[in-house]
């Protein structure tokens, strides 16, 4: 029996997250202030608009929304992320735009079409720990590259472009996970120039782009380079997760290659979601829904901000993200936030150690935290600030 439930060596080099573990267990202890979670606010999830949209897709498309459909997307979903796209300046057709299941599945559609066993993927320093998960679980090796406030540094990525050959560099621009930094304009035409010059290609994770809460959206770095990029986008963020929806934009050769490999792995993403998320979005109820979250997030980020400034020593520091869902916190270089994590939660309040989004996670620096506002409840973000100054030594 032993020999026949062997896992696959694949599953075997994979490692349970900390990010899983930590949501299980802050599920189960409802007194924990958990800035663990990268999720929307469960309050806002727009429940009332399910029953709305499911009678409007079924009115509009009848018994089709039930059944299996084409493996490139809802041709009606495909149709109202055009607008979308337009908005990050990106010029593209019915026939460019991908629908998969989540963003998450649509990068590890993409990785199974492009990685094969030690080839190499450049990655911000840091990341998002399940991007490095997807690569590794094909064999791919990491590397990262260094950067500032401003995202990865363009003279950091030409010289690893320069040392080997990298098939493709993965970044997050705008609000990224989990620094929730953005790429300046004049830092996204530099990354894209060094990029050019390399022929390498770009897979850009756009997920929080409309989460912005100041200043002017940027147009996306896949913007500067048609052709040579792909581009992932979600509803996860937007509408609700568990529709389980993202979107791509992929060059043709590779969307032919993903949706081949599709086939075998789902078949298709869900009609019936796809149906629902293209009524919100030819309705004005997505556009009306993201106004509340901007609203309410907005608050929160000021909240947290202010909260961690007042009750945390002037030598703990975050940064000042212009959207999305995290807040970096930086200790003073001697504070060990990794081997903190377990006195946190047993002092009533959780994060992410910022080590558990490198490359490298034992060379990573220990003395960063991820702090994810969104669905924290208002009126604990306070308190959840308090709790961290004990723990940390407030
Ligand atoms: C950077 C990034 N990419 C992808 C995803 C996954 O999104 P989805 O729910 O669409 O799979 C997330 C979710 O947190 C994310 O932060």
């Amino acid at each position: 029996v032993a020999g026949t439930l062997t896992l696959s060596a694949r599953a075997r080099a994979s490692a349970s997250s900390v990010i899983d573990d930590l949501f299980r267990l802050t599920r189960s202890r409802p007194d924990v202030v958990s800035f663990a979670a990268g999720a929307p606010d469960t309050s806002l999830l727009p429940v009332e608009l399910l029953g709305d949209l499911t009678r409007a897709a079924v009115d509009r498309h009848g018994r089709v929304v039930l059944q299996y459909g084409d493996t490139q997307g809802f041709p009606p979903l495909r149709e109202a992320v055009l607008p979308l796209l337009a908005r990050r300046g990106l010029d593209c057709t019915v026939d460019d735009v991908h629908i998969s299941t989540g963003g998450s599945g649509a990068l590890n559609n993409l990785c199974m079409a492009l990685l094969d066993e030690g080839d190499v993927v450049a990655v911000e320093r840091p990341t998002y720990s399940p991007a490095l998960r997807v690569f590794a679980s094909y064999g791919a090796r990491v590397v990262d590259v260094p950067g500032d406030a401003d995202g990865l540094h363009p003279d950091a990525l030409d010289a690893c472009l320069a040392r080997r050959p990298v098939r493709f560099l993965y970044a997050m621009p705008t609000f990224q996970n989990p620094t929730g930094r953005t790429m300046p304009a004049e830092r996204r035409a530099a990354v894209a120039e060094v990029l050019d010059r390399h022929g390498t290609l770009l897979v850009e994770d756009d997920v929080y782009f409309d989460l912005r809460y100041r200043g002017e959206h940027l147009p996306a770095l896949s913007a500067l380079r048609p052709g040579r990029s792909v581009y992932l986008g979600s509803f996860s963020k937007l509408l609700a997760p568990a529709l389980r929806t993202g979107y791509a934009v992929l060059p043709r050769p590779l969307l032919d290659g993903v949706l081949r490999l599709k086939q075998g792995i789902d078949m298709q993403t869900s009609s019936l979601t796809q149906a629902l998320v293209a009524e919100s979005l030819t309705g004005g109820r997505a556009d009306r829904h993201l106004g509340v979250l901007r609203a309410v997030y907005q608050r929160k980020l000021g909240l947290l901000r202010d909260a961690v400034a007042r009750h945390l020593p002037p030598s703990f520091t975050t940064n000042d993200p212009d959207g999305g869902m995290f807040l970096w916190l930086t200790a003073p270089a001697g504070v060990d936030l990794t081997v903190l994590l377990e006195a946190a939660v047993r002092g009533g309040v959780a994060y992410v150690p910022g080590s558990t989004f490198h490359a490298d996670e034992a060379a990573a620096p220990r003395n960063t935290a991820r702090l994810a506002f969104a669905d924290v409840p208002e009126e604990r973000i306070d308190e959840g600030a308090r709790r961290l100054a004990r723990v940390l030594g407030g």
